[in-house]
């Protein structure tokens, strides 16, 4: 039977997971990382699954349908948290999908498909910088040459998997093809304050908005803070300062656009030197690719024109893009069905975060389910979801799994 105590209290085991005592922060492939694997595993052992690691990282469970070999209804969502994260964001969906194998098990039923429930080892992108490494592998849209970014302490992709005790030249392995996975659905916290504003506990996702994230370099010239005058300065500070205004200005023009400044690097960084160069993150996201792809040519255009008044020399890197992913309508309508059959109205609602059906779109069609948090807070640790809530998600996901129809 679902037990939405039992999935809340594995929310909060994996929470103990973490770099930092007393938050929650786990990135891709660290010490953190391979404890929360190992439960996982184990969890996913005890619902009736094969589970192991694959060469990317993912913990990747299989339950066999009516016959071995079927193809797959997958499931899932990421194991990897952004820092001081909260405990729902990724792992929610994970460990429901785990709860209703297991209730599946439990029944003896087998379905006219697998189901595969995979916990992505990188959808935050935190420790390289570039995201949804885990699912991007699993959809054979992850370029090799990628392997070979690295994280702030120089260490590579293809060296933390070898670390890891993993073979990143296994990838091809990791990639399943068209036609072995029937769909892709994921449970997810909302990460917005809509549901909770309209008092529902679960919304159906439209689609999930695309993304660009692009890294700015501006050089200009350290020197002495007491001795070098203003108008002969070339402050790289200064200038990226006005460049994060010019973006928020950017991200402003259009009700449906945001944008981001997330991190900045000053360097030297230290109090009585001139910046001589910083480095800053672009992130936009839109319902509209051609509106995200004019947000960054005018902040490209922003930064190079902020730059060259200041007699600075600019850089700038596209780390990574990905479109507007539309779920898809017959997923939709299947999931819309299952809130239904649980008496609740049906709200459809589209995804402003970023999620790992963006990657898993290149080989399956993607449904979404959006369960209500509490305030629309995420990527905090006052990230917080009801039991009562947790309940209703898990029913409507086994509702939608054991009626889930791969062609309609
Ligand atoms: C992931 O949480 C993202 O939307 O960046
Ligand atoms: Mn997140
Ligand atoms: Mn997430």
């Amino acid at each position: 039977m679902l037990s939405a105590g039992r999935i809340l209290q594995r929310c909060d085991a994996l929470a103990r997971h973490s770099e930092l005592p007393g938050g929650l922060t786990r990135v891709f492939l660290s010490r953190e990382y391979r404890a929360a694997a190992e439960q996982v595993l184990g969890w996913m052992r005890d619902a009736g699954m094969r589970a192991e690691l694959d060469a990317i990282g993912n913990v990747a469970g299989r339950y066999e349908g009516a016959r071995p070999g079927l193809p797959c209804l997958m499931l899932g969502s990421h194991l990897d948290t952004v820092r001081d994260a909260g405990r729902y964001d990724g792992m929610l969906g994970v460990i429901t999908a785990i709860e209703c194998v297991a209730a599946l098990a439990e029944q003896g039923k087998r379905l006219p498909f697998a189901i595969e429930v995979l916990g992505f080892g990188d959808e935050e992108g935190v420790r390289f910088g570039t995201s949804m490494l885990g699912s991007r592998g699993v959809s054979g849209t992850l370029d090799p040459a990628v392997l070979n970014t690295r994280d702030a302490h120089g260490v590579s992709i293809a060296e933390a998997l070898r670390q890891f005790g993993l073979d990143g030249s296994r990838l091809a392995q990791v990639a399943r093809k068209k036609g072995e996975v029937l769909a892709y659905a994921e449970l997810h916290i909302e990460q917005g304050p809509v549901l909770e504003a309209e008092g529902l506990s679960v919304g159906v996702v439209s689609a999930i908005n695309g993304f660009s994230r692009l890294r700015a370099t501006l050089h200009g010239e350290a020197g002495h803070a007491g001795t070098v005058p203003m108008h002969l300065r070339r402050d790289a500070l200064a200038a990226a300062a006005e460049c994060v205004l010019a973006i928020e200005r950017i991200a402003q023009s259009d009700a449906a656009l945001v944008g981001t400044v997330g991190r900045l690097e000053v360097k030297p960084g230290a109090i009585n030197v001139i910046p001589g160069e910083v480095q800053f993150t672009i992130d936009f996201r839109a319902p509209r690719d051609t509106l995200r792809q004019e947000a960054v040519r005018s902040a490209v255009d922003a930064v190079q024109e902020i730059a060259s008044k200041r007699r600075l020399t600019a850089a700038i890197e596209k780390i990574q893009e990905l479109g507007v992913t539309a779920c898809a309508p017959r997923l939709i309508e299947q999931l819309e069905r299952a809130v239904a059959a649980q008496g609740l109205h049906v709200r459809r609602l589209p995804s402003g975060a970023g999620h790992d059906g963006q990657a898993i779109q290149a080989i399956a069609d993607v449904a979404m389910l959006f369960v209500r948090c509490k305030g629309g807070v995420s990527h905090s640790p006052a990230e917080s979801i009801t039991e009562a809530d947790a309940g209703v998600g898990a029913r409507t996901l086994l509702s939608f799994i054991e009626r889930f129809e791969p062609r309609s």
